[in-house]
């Protein structure tokens, strides 16, 4: 069953994805970051002409939370030409926060039909310190 904050994350990644700053890829990603307390978090993809320092949308709205003091999330939301899963860095840096956590994954061209992920099915034996 599709809940109120799915429908209100998958709404927040699809319209954030625009501010996309991908001009070398032309792969433009969106993510909406819920917080436990309800707040929302989004990010975006940020590449670099350097290719190395390109920042992924996921980690976008990871910083974007914490640094708002959010550490506990509840759901994620993707949305991406096709609806592809998060990249292993970025589910290393989820699972500091989310022993687990729901992903929400939304092909925004509309072919793919949205799919749920866990996190913890993504990334198993993930590193700790
Ligand atoms: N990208 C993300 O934003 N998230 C991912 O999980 C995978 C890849 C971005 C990075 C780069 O700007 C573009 O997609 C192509 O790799």
């Amino acid at each position: 069953m599709t809940t109120d904050l799915e429908t209100r994350l998958v709404e927040a990644a699809l319209a954030v994805r625009g501010q996309a700053y991908a001009r070398y890829s032309r792969f433009a990603v969106g993510a909406a970051l819920a917080a436990v307390d309800g707040q929302i978090f989004t990010g975006v993809n940020v590449e670099n002409a350097s290719y190395g320092l390109t920042i992924c949308a996921e980690r976008s709205a990871v910083f974007a939370a914490v640094a708002a003091g959010c550490r506990k999330f509840t759901l994620l939301a993707l949305a991406s030409d096709g609806g592809v899963t998060p990249c292993g860095a970025c589910r290393q840096v989820l699972a500091e926060f989310c022993d687990d956590l729901p992903i929400v994954l939304v092909d925004a061209l509309g072919h793919q039909p949205q799919q749920r992920v866990q996190l913890a099915q993504l990334l198993p034996g993930r590193f700790s310190f």
